[in-house]
Protein backbone atom coordinates (compact mmCIF):
# COMPACT_ATOMS: atom_id res chain seq x y z
CA UNK A 1 0.00 0.00 0.00
CA UNK A 2 1.28 3.27 -0.60
CA UNK A 3 0.68 6.21 1.82
CA UNK A 4 1.21 9.73 1.90
CA UNK A 5 4.48 10.90 3.46
CA UNK A 6 3.94 12.18 6.71
CA UNK A 7 7.15 13.68 7.53
CA UNK A 8 7.30 16.61 9.42
CA UNK A 9 9.99 19.05 8.05
CA UNK A 10 11.55 21.66 9.49
CA UNK A 11 13.39 24.51 7.40
CA UNK A 12 14.36 27.83 8.86
CA UNK A 13 17.65 30.23 9.31
CA UNK A 14 20.63 28.58 10.51
CA UNK A 15 20.28 29.06 14.89
CA UNK A 16 16.62 28.95 14.80
CA UNK A 17 17.35 25.69 16.43
CA UNK A 18 15.94 23.07 13.80
CA UNK A 19 18.50 20.62 14.78
CA UNK A 20 17.78 20.67 18.89
CA UNK A 21 13.79 20.78 18.16
CA UNK A 22 14.06 18.15 15.51
CA UNK A 23 15.50 15.63 17.64
CA UNK A 24 13.29 16.09 20.61
CA UNK A 25 10.41 16.37 18.02
CA UNK A 26 11.21 13.07 16.29
CA UNK A 27 11.81 11.49 20.10
CA UNK A 28 8.01 13.33 21.24
CA UNK A 29 6.42 11.76 17.81
CA UNK A 30 8.03 8.40 17.64
CA UNK A 31 10.04 9.22 14.37
CA UNK A 32 13.29 9.07 12.67
CA UNK A 33 15.43 12.11 12.62
CA UNK A 34 17.62 13.23 9.78
CA UNK A 35 19.59 16.06 8.91
CA UNK A 36 20.15 17.48 4.93
CA UNK A 37 23.18 18.29 5.59
CA UNK A 38 24.35 14.85 7.05
CA UNK A 39 22.87 13.47 3.96
CA UNK A 40 25.31 15.80 2.32
CA UNK A 41 27.98 14.97 3.70
CA UNK A 42 27.65 10.84 3.05
CA UNK A 43 27.53 11.50 -0.54
CA UNK A 44 30.09 14.05 -0.72
CA UNK A 45 32.59 11.67 1.66
CA UNK A 46 33.05 15.00 3.10
CA UNK A 47 31.89 17.95 5.66
CA UNK A 48 30.13 20.64 4.70
CA UNK A 49 32.86 23.00 5.30
CA UNK A 50 35.44 21.43 3.04
CA UNK A 51 32.34 20.86 0.31
CA UNK A 52 32.00 24.71 0.20
CA UNK A 53 36.23 24.93 0.17
CA UNK A 54 37.36 22.39 -2.44
CA UNK A 55 33.79 22.37 -4.27
CA UNK A 56 32.40 25.61 -4.07
CA UNK A 57 28.80 26.75 -3.29
CA UNK A 58 26.86 25.44 -6.36
CA UNK A 59 28.03 22.03 -6.13
CA UNK A 60 26.76 22.16 -2.23
CA UNK A 61 23.49 23.52 -3.43
CA UNK A 62 23.08 20.70 -6.35
CA UNK A 63 23.42 17.92 -3.78
CA UNK A 64 21.22 19.74 -1.28
CA UNK A 65 18.77 19.99 -4.57
CA UNK A 66 19.16 15.99 -5.28
CA UNK A 67 18.17 15.01 -1.63
CA UNK A 68 15.45 16.98 -1.53
CA UNK A 69 13.87 15.47 -4.33
CA UNK A 70 14.49 12.04 -2.34
CA UNK A 71 12.94 13.24 0.86
CA UNK A 72 9.40 11.95 -1.14
CA UNK A 73 10.17 8.56 -0.06
CA UNK A 74 10.65 9.21 3.59
CA UNK A 75 8.24 7.83 6.06
CA UNK A 76 7.34 8.51 9.72
CA UNK A 77 10.55 11.33 10.06
CA UNK A 78 11.32 14.26 11.29
CA UNK A 79 13.43 16.27 8.86
CA UNK A 80 15.60 19.26 9.29
CA UNK A 81 17.27 20.91 6.37
CA UNK A 82 19.94 23.46 5.97
CA UNK A 83 18.94 27.07 6.26
CA UNK A 84 19.83 28.06 2.26
CA UNK A 85 17.31 24.72 1.11
CA UNK A 86 14.32 27.39 1.04
CA UNK A 87 16.46 29.54 -1.88
CA UNK A 88 15.48 27.31 -4.72
CA UNK A 89 11.54 26.85 -5.89
CA UNK A 90 11.79 23.60 -6.82
CA UNK A 91 13.42 22.55 -3.16
CA UNK A 92 10.49 24.08 -1.54
CA UNK A 93 8.40 22.02 -4.20
CA UNK A 94 9.74 18.67 -3.03
CA UNK A 95 9.99 19.80 0.90
CA UNK A 96 5.65 20.01 0.58
CA UNK A 97 5.56 17.18 -1.56
CA UNK A 98 7.47 15.28 1.46
CA UNK A 99 5.20 16.14 4.66
CA UNK A 100 4.02 19.18 7.03
CA UNK A 101 6.40 22.12 6.29
CA UNK A 102 6.98 24.03 9.60
CA UNK A 103 9.98 27.09 9.25
CA UNK A 104 11.69 27.94 12.69
CA UNK A 105 12.38 32.01 12.76
CA UNK A 106 14.77 33.67 15.50
CA UNK A 107 15.40 37.49 15.84
CA UNK A 108 18.95 38.24 14.10
CA UNK A 109 20.63 39.00 17.63
CA UNK A 110 19.48 35.48 19.07
CA UNK A 111 20.64 33.86 15.87
CA UNK A 112 23.90 35.51 16.48
CA UNK A 113 24.07 34.60 19.89
CA UNK A 114 23.53 30.71 19.03
CA UNK A 115 26.18 30.45 16.32
CA UNK A 116 28.44 32.53 17.22
CA UNK A 117 31.01 30.00 18.99
CA UNK A 118 30.67 27.59 16.16
CA UNK A 119 32.63 27.21 13.44
CA UNK A 120 30.72 24.48 10.83
CA UNK A 121 28.83 27.00 8.59
CA UNK A 122 31.11 28.59 6.16
CA UNK A 123 28.44 31.55 5.19
CA UNK A 124 29.06 32.78 8.77
CA UNK A 125 32.84 32.40 8.67
CA UNK A 126 33.26 36.01 7.40
CA UNK A 127 34.76 39.16 9.26
CA UNK A 128 30.83 40.21 10.24
CA UNK A 129 28.89 37.81 11.22
CA UNK A 130 26.38 39.25 12.48
CA UNK A 131 25.59 41.89 9.47
CA UNK A 132 25.78 38.60 7.28
CA UNK A 133 23.04 36.90 9.32
CA UNK A 134 20.94 40.30 8.73
CA UNK A 135 21.98 40.36 4.85
CA UNK A 136 20.89 36.80 4.37
CA UNK A 137 17.99 36.97 6.14
CA UNK A 138 16.67 39.93 4.17
CA UNK A 139 17.73 38.17 1.28
CA UNK A 140 15.90 34.78 2.45
CA UNK A 141 12.88 36.18 3.96
CA UNK A 142 9.95 36.04 1.50
CA UNK A 143 11.33 32.22 0.70
CA UNK A 144 10.84 31.19 4.10
CA UNK A 145 7.65 33.45 4.33
CA UNK A 146 6.56 30.59 1.56
CA UNK A 147 6.11 27.95 4.13
CA UNK A 148 2.59 27.07 5.32
CA UNK A 149 3.55 26.99 9.43
CA UNK A 150 6.10 29.62 10.88
CA UNK A 151 7.22 29.68 14.72
CA UNK A 152 9.50 31.89 16.42
CA UNK A 153 11.59 30.06 18.38
CA UNK A 154 13.31 33.39 19.86
CA UNK A 155 12.11 33.34 23.24
CA UNK A 156 11.07 29.84 23.44
CA UNK A 157 12.95 26.27 25.07
CA UNK A 158 13.06 23.68 22.75
CA UNK A 159 10.46 21.76 24.54
CA UNK A 160 7.70 24.73 24.09
CA UNK A 161 8.74 24.73 20.33
CA UNK A 162 8.10 21.18 20.00
CA UNK A 163 4.35 21.94 21.56
CA UNK A 164 3.45 24.45 19.25
CA UNK A 165 4.78 21.89 16.38
CA UNK A 166 2.49 18.87 17.68
CA UNK A 167 0.01 20.95 18.15
CA UNK A 168 0.24 22.23 14.54
CA UNK A 169 0.84 19.17 12.65
CA UNK A 170 -2.29 17.38 15.21
CA UNK A 171 -4.53 20.30 13.93
C1 LIG B 1 23.40 26.95 5.16
C2 LIG B 1 23.00 26.41 6.36
C3 LIG B 1 23.68 25.25 6.96
C4 LIG B 1 24.31 24.40 5.87
C5 LIG B 1 25.23 25.22 5.03
C6 LIG B 1 24.50 26.38 4.33
C7 LIG B 1 22.66 28.13 4.62
O1 LIG B 1 22.74 24.46 7.69
O2 LIG B 1 23.33 23.79 5.07
O3 LIG B 1 26.26 25.70 5.83
O4 LIG B 1 22.80 28.42 3.42
O5 LIG B 1 21.92 28.77 5.40
P1 LIG B 1 22.10 24.89 9.11
O6 LIG B 1 20.94 25.78 8.80
O7 LIG B 1 21.67 23.59 9.69
O8 LIG B 1 23.17 25.56 9.90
Amino acid sequence: MITSPNNVILVGFMGTGKTCVGEALAKRLGYKYVDTDDLIEVRAGKVISRIFAEDGEAYFRALESEIATELESFRDHVIATGGGIIKADDNIAALNRAGTVVCLLARPEVIYERVKDETHRPLLEVPDPQGRIVELLAERRAQYEKSGYQLDTSDLTTDQVVDHIIALVRR
